[in-house]
């Protein structure tokens, strides 16, 4: 340990630092409350100085400098020390060997703070060195917990606990990792620079599920109460793990819907909520709910929730039908046609769920029902019985609607069976009726006579009658020129009936009128009800004798009263 003055040129420049006021403290030191430290130090001193009447030494507490009156830590020449360091301080190096190792006893958190050693080497020779020791003074251990833990990936816990003791060996526990799976614990030893820190790395792989769980560090001396403790809470990225929405839903048109996401993440995710390419609401949170107003048909389809926070992406759809009644049917228009042709009827409507639609002819059910968007309706070579209103209805649980057209069937000219002719009293009546679309025109011919007859004609007795289809002819013959006898068969007259599609003529034949035959009837019925009549009147009379003052019988009044009594 002693200096040498070196004669090498080259070192000469180097002062050798061992020759100089110096020391050598550690920098940093920590201890736990209520336990102890020794802050390792030796000193040096320029090589000419010799100590007069011993080595002594001071230590200071905060600063350097004497004149400003730094708490004494210690001090050799007397025991008068600080108050907070009265009986807990002791020189365990030896002066005189230049070591100022120094130990403090019993710390509190007040003894935190800089430590400064100076030499008293007697005389003039006293000098504070300038490079201290610092303490720290701790009530927990410290854990080195890595800026950002994610799940799934190796994570190391480190705990350290100081060991400048050397009267307490400190020892490290973990705490709270009962749920943790497969920890594993190393225990390590590290000095540097004259100070040595007791440390315990706990590894394991942090889940999910591990987020916001407490674990702890505990240090303890055994044989002894103290014990110190620390707990963090664990704070574990995760990418989302559940992305949850609502179930599949169905929705009434016009309504209000509630679509709610929730994502299980950490941090939490950015949360969006797109419908095909669209993103309608985005939020950074842990749920968003995306409410739709006044829903339309329009907004049926697939929603998806994704959730992203960077750590990772994650999806769930779900399907939004939205139910309406069946929209008016899109029905052909109304048409007319040609009898013999073949139809194909068109109906079309939007429903949700799907409508049925179902063909009426003037009210009543024709064709199939069916559940398709478009049903069609055939009908093959119409017949004039085609002719009316089609009306297609489409109903689903939500309501109906119908949409109505008409289809006019047009065809040529049919005579009906009553067309014929009859003997009247005044002579022979012919009536001709036909149908057709448009309606016929009807006339008359005779043929004895080259005649036509028609409406323009008033030379004879005509009379037309058109309703709906149907048009009746009427003439009476009565001239002899026309060649009519009572009772003889010798009439001759056709009838022509034409449309558009069609003219057709026959010769009507001539019938016995069962009018006369009826007449007989009606007038027996007739006798027998006058018959009745009188008698009833005849018992009437008698019955109120003696109260028609008169004696004239109301012969009238009584045929009123008969009647409105039977
Ligand atoms: C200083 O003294 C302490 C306490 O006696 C001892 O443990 C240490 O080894 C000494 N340091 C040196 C450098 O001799
Ligand atoms: C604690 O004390 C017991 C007996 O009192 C002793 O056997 C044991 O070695 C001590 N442990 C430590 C670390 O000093
Ligand atoms: C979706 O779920 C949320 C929360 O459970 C609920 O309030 C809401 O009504 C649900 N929406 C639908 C359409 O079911
Ligand atoms: C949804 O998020 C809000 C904050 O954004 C929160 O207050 C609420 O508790 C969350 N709801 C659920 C069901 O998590
Ligand atoms: C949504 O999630 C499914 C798996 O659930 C995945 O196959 C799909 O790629 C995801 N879509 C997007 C756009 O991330
Ligand atoms: C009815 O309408 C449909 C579609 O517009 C058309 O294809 C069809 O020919 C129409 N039918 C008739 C008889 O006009
Ligand atoms: C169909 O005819 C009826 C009368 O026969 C009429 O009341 C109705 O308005 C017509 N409908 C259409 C669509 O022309
Ligand atoms: C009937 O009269 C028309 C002219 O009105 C005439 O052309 C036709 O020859 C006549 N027929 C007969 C059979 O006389
Ligand atoms: C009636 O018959 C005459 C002669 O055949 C013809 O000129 C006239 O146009 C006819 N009138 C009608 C309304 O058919």
């Amino acid at each position: 340990m002693w200096c040498l003055e070196l004669l090498l040129p080259l070192l000469l420049i180097i002062n050798d630092a061992r020759c100089q006021w110096n020391v050598w403290v550690p920098r940093d030191i920590s201890a736990m409350t209520n336990s102890c430290v020794v802050i390792p130090c030796t000193f040096m001193y320029p090589s000419g100085i010799r100590p007069y009447r011993g080595t002594h030494g001071i230590w200071y507490f905060g600063q350097p400098y004497p004149q400003l009156f730094p708490p004494v830590v210690f001090k050799s020449r007397t025991d008068v020390v600080h108050e907070s360091y009265k009986g807990r301080t002791k020189l365990l190096g030896d002066l005189n060997q230049r070591n100022c190792t120094l130990l403090i006893n019993n710390i509190g958190a007040e003894h935190s703070g800089k430590y400064y050693f100076r030499a008293d080497l007697g005389g003039a020779n006293m000098y504070t060195y300038p490079d201290f020791s610092e303490l720290k003074v701790l009530d927990q251990p410290n854990i080195d917990v890595p800026e950002e833990i994610v799940s799934d990936v190796s994570l190391e816990l480190t705990c350290y606990a100081p060991d400048n003791c050397p009267e307490m060996t400190p020892e490290i526990q973990w705490m709270y990792i009962d749920y943790l799976p497969d920890p594993e614990i190393s225990a390590d030893f590290l000095e540097d620079g004259n100070t040595a820190v007791l440390s315990s790395t706990l590894t394991f792989t942090p889940r999910p599920m591990h987020n916001g769980q407490l674990l702890g560090c505990r240090v303890y001396y055994p044989n002894t109460t103290l014990v110190y403790e620390r707990l963090i809470s664990l704070d574990i990225k995760y990418s989302p793990r559940s992305v949850w929405v609502n179930v599949s839903s169905e929705v009434m048109e016009g309504s209000s819907v509630m679509l709610h996401c929730e994502v299980d993440s950490n941090p939490p995710s950015r949360i969006s909520w797109m419908f095909g390419d669209q993103e309608l609401l985005w939020d950074t949170a842990s749920n968003v709910s995306l409410s739709l107003d006044d829903v339309t048909p329009a907004q049926e389809g697939i929603y998806t929730c994704y959730g992203d926070n960077g750590y990772g992406i994650m999806n769930t759809s779900l399907y939004l039908a939205v139910n309406y009644p069946p929209r008016e049917p899109v029905v052909n228009d109304s048409m007319t046609i040609l009898e013999g042709s073949t139809l194909a009827l068109h109906c079309s409507t939007q429903g949700s769920p799907a409508p049925t639609l179902t063909w009426l002819k003037d009210g009543e059910l024709v064709g199939t029902i069916t559940a398709d968007e478009l049903s069609v309706l055939e009908i093959v070579e119409v017949t004039p019985q085609g002719d009316g209103q089609y009306r297609c209805l489409a109903e689903n649980e939500h309501g109906r609607a119908s949409s109505s057209f008409n289809i006019t069937v047009e065809y040529a000219p049919v005579l009906l069976e009553e067309s014929k002719c009859t003997v009247v009293r005044e002579g022979v009546q012919c009536v001709c009726i036909a149908t057709g679309n448009p309606e016929p025109t009807i006339e008359f011919y005779l043929p004895d006579v080259n005649v036509t007859i028609n409406e323009t004609d008033g030379r004879y007795n005509f009379y037309t009658h058109t309703d709906g289809h149907t048009s009746t002819g009427m003439i009476k013959l009565r001239e002899k020129g026309e060649r009519v006898d009572n009772g003889g068969p010798a009439v001759n007259v056709h009838c022509s009936f034409f449309n558009t599609y069609g003219r057709e003529s026959v010769q009507l034949e001539l019938q016995q009128e069962k009018k006369y035959m009826m007449a007989v009837i009606v007038g027996t019925i007739g006798g027998v009800a006058v018959i009745a009549f009188i008698i009833a009147a005849v018992r009437y009379v008698g019955h109120n004798n003696k109260k028609e003052k008169t004696g004239i019988i109301n012969l009238w009044a009584l045929w009123q009263d008969w009647r409105g009594k039977s």
